[in-house]
């Protein structure tokens, strides 16, 4: 088992946001993450490698560590290259100041030709242009490729990934879908936030149902959408068939 969190409980100030949350992910799994808006699907993923300010209780053990008890700097030694994440605002996790080539390159070594080989695994094929342009100079779906890119390039045994294709038009979202079936093959583990239920059939092994902070419902994935038990998760459902 890769990672195993139990009875989670995660506040915002004097706010409990995540209220006892427990699962497990094995190696060469994609757990997928439902639920409305506000449910805690960002703060769930934020909290497993602490970047908000938020406070927790509870355990997350990710080989045999508990992530939960890290020390900044130990915590620091796993971001990125243990645990990479995709996070929904791709904008505010790039830094406006740096071309795209500095923030790619930062972490491993200046080796030019990966980033180059992790640009075109996500469909960006002009390397040159993408990598001497800043943040500002890309598209919304660029942005948020290179992130994804950057969480690749470090190889990481598990992605936080936060509605990494909502910003993709489908021959793209296709793309990453495709590379996050073969980081399953090799035996990568993703926590996956979606609202999409396309991809959670896609690529999705196990469902996590998130309401006001608590699990009502999880199964494996044809489970859940054969036989969903909560109305919560036949709404989630219809609603995502809908448009
Ligand atoms: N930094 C923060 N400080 C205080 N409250 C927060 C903070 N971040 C989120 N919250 C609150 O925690 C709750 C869960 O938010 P979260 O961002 O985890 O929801 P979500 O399920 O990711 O929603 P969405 O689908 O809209 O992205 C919300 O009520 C939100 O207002
Ligand atoms: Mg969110």
């Amino acid at each position: 088992m890769l990672l195993k969190v139990e009875d989670l409980h995660v506040f915002y100030g004097s706010r409990e946001v995540l209220k006892g949350v427990s699962f497990w992910l094995d190696y060469g799994q994609i757990v997928c993450v439902v639920g409305e808006s506000g449910s805690g699907k960002t703060t769930l993923l934020k909290s497993l490698i602490r970047l908000n300010r938020a406070s927790v209780k509870g355990k997350a053990i990710f080989k045999g560590k508990n992530l939960l008890e890290l020390s900044e700097k130990e915590l620091n030694r796993i971001r990125g290259k243990e645990i990479g994440f995709i996070f929904q605002e791709p904008s505010l996790y790039l830094d406006p100041l740096f071309k795209v080539r500095e923030q790619l390159l930062e972490c491993c070594e200046e080796d030019k030709k990966k980033a180059e080989e992790v640009l075109r695994e996500v469909g960006l094929y002009e390397t040159d242009r993408i990598l001497n342009s800043y943040p500002h100079q890309l598209s919304g779906g660029q942005k948020q490729r290179v992130l994804i890119a950057m969480a690749l390039i470090q190889n990481p045994s598990l992605i936080l990934a936060d509605e990494p294709t909502t910003a993709l038009d489908v021959s793209t979202q296709k793309k990453v879908l495709q590379i996050f079936r073969n980081l399953k093959r090799e035996g990568k583990s993703i926590l996956l936030v979606t609202h999409d239920f396309g991809v959670v059939a896609e690529v999705g092994d196990y469902v996590l149902v998130l309401k006001e902070g608590k699990v009502v419902e999880e199964g494996d994935v044809y489970k859940i959408f054969e036989n969903p038990r909560e109305d919560y998760t036949k709404e989630l459902l219809s609603s995502a068939f809908i448009d």
